[in-house]
């Protein structure tokens, strides 16, 4: 059979067949490792590489393991802070911080990790995500001539003027209609607009109403539609609304290929839309993931959550005690609505296979089944 014909301008310029971006996600590491972003862009899209929270070392030997399974282009994807003020650069120093300045939250955690029954546990590394931290990868990035790059918070701006000077396709991930004019306005090739049905970080507006505007206030510049994309007809809804391709989070987890924990990809596989609740617990800012016991204890207790990166630097904590004792399900599992619609784990190649095809069904069943005219 011949191959399936997805395309547009928009993946000229890319250098890829179909307009479909595996969204880099963090999670260290574990959510979109090498293989599932060699596979997506092997099958036809662009596979992105999640660094945040991954060392400079870490990042470059990903970036060739990716490189070792894919002539493609690829990509990277950093969450870019802004300066914080007032935060140690260290984990221990931040923990030290919360221990003094926030007694109750850290007795709090504390608290649950005994109640969970769970061993006392510390990450092993010292990273904290600041933009001192991200500066360093970002080297790396521009160093191993990265074809993509994805700023998911904060402005990429930094490295246009170097990026473009060496062919880089440079994207900014926004919530809003606000902050993607604010990402036009720094030079780049791309808007991600992400709604809020999304895992992960995520803003408020909904992927309806947010694309049409975002495509509307950043013209010409193109849009790429991230949040609740779960199967064809998601892509090609996107379209309709003007995007030039999808960024995909959520519905790659549950790929053979992604290397999150078995227990949040059952997670995913057997709950619903309902179950992945936006809440400050994790980071201090808002995200969707599964809620928990770990969240619902949290809300019980009414406690005001911390700021960036004092919460999350608390709450890894707890995650560590809960890994070292495997209970992966007291961890942090960001997931958009999608999972709804997720019922079995497939290989990423499959996934962009029913992807595409879908996509063409759906936009010949539209054809097909409405008639139209402008007279
Ligand atoms: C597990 C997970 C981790 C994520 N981590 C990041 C990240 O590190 N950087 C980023 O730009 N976006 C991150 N996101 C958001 C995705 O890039 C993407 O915008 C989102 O998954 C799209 O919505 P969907 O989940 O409905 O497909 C993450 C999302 C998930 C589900």
């Amino acid at each position: 059979m011949a191959r399936a014909v997805l395309h547009n301008a928009f993946c000229d310029e890319l250098g890829i067949e179909y307009p479909i971006i595996l969204a880099g996600m963090g999670v260290g590491g574990r959510a979109t490792p090498p293989a599932l972003v060699a596979a997506v862009s092997e099958a036809g899209g662009a596979g992105i590489l999640g660094c945040s929270g991954l060392s400079p070392e870490e990042t470059r030997r990903r970036i060739h393991e990716v490189r070792r399974l894919t002539d493609k282009p690829f990509g990277v994807d950093l969450l870019l802070p802004a300066k914080i003020a007032g935060s140690a650069p260290t984990r221990s120093g931040v923990r030290e911080e919360i221990r003094q300045r926030y007694p109750e939250h850290y007795a709090m955690v504390r608290a649950m990790i005994r109640e969970f029954g769970l061993p006392e546990a510390y990450p092993e590394d010292e990273i904290v995500v600041n933009i001192e931290y991200a500066e360093k990868v970002l080297e790396v990035v521009v160093d191993e001539k990265v074809p993509i790059f994805a700023a998911g918070l904060g402005d990429p701006s930094i490295l246009i003027p170097r990026g473009h000077a060496q062919g880089m396709k440079i994207f900014g991930l926004s919530g809003s209609v606000r902050n993607a004019v604010r990402q036009k306005k720094s030079g780049v090739d791309a808007v991600i607009a992400q709604g809020t049905e999304a895992g992960g970080h995520t803003g408020a507006v909904a992927t309806f109403p947010l694309i049409p505007q975002v495509v509307d206030a950043v013209a010409p510049t193109p849009v790429i539609a991230a949040g609740g994309i779960g199967d064809g007809r998601g892509v090609a809804a996107a379209l309709a609304l003007g995007a030039q391709a999808v960024w995909i989070g959520t519905a790659f987890l549950v790929a053979e290929e992604c290397e999150i924990y078995a227990e949040n990809k059952r997670q995913i596989l057997d709950s619903d839309s309902e179950s992945f609740r936006v809440t400050k617990v994790w980071t201090g800012k808002t995200v969707r993931t599964f809620q928990n016991d770990v969240v619902k204890a949290w809300e019980q207790a009414g406690l005001k959550t911390l700021d960036t990166p004092h919460q999350r630097i608390l709450l890894e904590d707890l995650t560590a005690s809960a890994t070292k004792a495997g209970r992966y399900d007291l961890i942090l599992n960001p997931a958009g609505q999608v999972s709804g619609m997720l019922k079995q784990s497939k290989p990423a190649k499959q996934i962009m296979e029913e992807l595409v095809a879908g996509t063409i069904e759906d936009l010949n069943r539209i054809n097909r089944d409405l008639r139209y005219s402008f007279g």
